[in-house]
């Protein structure tokens, strides 16, 4: 991280993103992270949202639609080091202001338990959902 942690952390919608910028900030956040071509991924999302600290990316959250009323939050992602600051549910809160713009009305999200208290400061609440591994 380079910007002093003062420097505020801003939003933005539908950014260009390199996948470089991509795998650094996943490499920082996720344990298990192996490179990634986020491109491909972009290029079939709904939206995404970014934050960023000066010109750093330090948070993204991507929505994929199925075209009609629903979307489904993916990735929600925050760096180490701007956590527990309220930026995780700023992004997921534009990214379903978005989605709405978008024309979805119902917006999806799967989580450990340890996230509940999390997904509900963004205002998604409990339902019966499924999960199965495929691969
Ligand atoms: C989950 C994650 C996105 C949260 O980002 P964040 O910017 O730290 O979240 P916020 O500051 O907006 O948190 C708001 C509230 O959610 C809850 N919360 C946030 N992270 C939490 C965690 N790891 N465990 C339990 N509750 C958590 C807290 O109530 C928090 O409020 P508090 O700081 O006043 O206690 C971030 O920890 C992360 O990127 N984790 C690794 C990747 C991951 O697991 N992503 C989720 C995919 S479903």
């Amino acid at each position: 991280m380079t910007g002093p942690a003062a420097t505020p952390v801003r939003l933005r919608v539908r950014p260009p993103l390199s996948d470089a910028e991509l795998n650094a900030l996943f490499a920082a956040s996720w344990p298990a992270h192996e490179h990634t071509d986020f491109g491909a991924r972009l290029e079939r999302s709904l939206l995404w949202v970014a934050a960023y600290r000066g010109d750093e990316l330090v948070g993204y959250v991507n929505v994929v639609g199925d075209g009609g009323v629903h979307a489904f939050v993916l990735d929600t992602t925050v760096h180490p080091a701007v956590r527990r600051q309220g930026v995780g549910v700023r992004l997921v809160r534009r990214a379903a202001d978005e989605a709405r713009m978008a024309g979805a009305r119902w917006l999806h999200v799967d989580y450990e338990e340890h996230l509940t208290g999390f997904y509900a400061r963004c205002g998604f609440g409990p339902t019966a959902a499924g999960l199965r591994r495929l691969g």
